[in-house]
């Protein structure tokens, strides 16, 4: 298990970009909840920010693509508007330890090139 944020470290209410074992993950936090994701949106594989930590929209109650504006529930990626709507956001598992969010680095692993 690799630690890839400090629950510290993001506020309530926002996001935040991650990188761990050469992966780009983000995480939001809602009702002080951590909700983490792969930084990849289901339509074109882009990343999703529109500037370094801006994951949400304007009133930080959805996740928005910036390239062509979907927008995914917080709690579950699910993608409610937009050209990938019903796709949704790969979720990434991870555990809590005195506040250390850490995942496995097997399941983070970017996708094999073919
Ligand atoms: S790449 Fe995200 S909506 Fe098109």
């Amino acid at each position: 298990m690799i630690a890839v944020l400090n629950r510290e470290d993001i506020e309530e209410g926002t996001s935040k970009g991650i990188e761990a074992a050469g992966t780009f993950l983000f995480a939001v936090k809602k009702d002080d909840q951590i909700f983490l994701y792969r930084n990849r949106c289901p339509h074109l594989g882009t990343p999703l920010e529109w500037q370094e930590d801006r994951f949400l929209d304007a009133d930080g109650a959805l996740i928005q693509c910036s390239t062509h504006g979907a927008l995914f529930q917080i709690e579950d990626g699910y993608c409610l508007q937009g050209p990938c709507k019903g796709k949704s956001l790969q979720a990434i598992p991870f555990i809590e330890d005195n506040g250390v969010i850490m995942v496995d680095e097997s399941k983070i692993a970017p996708p094999p090139v073919q």
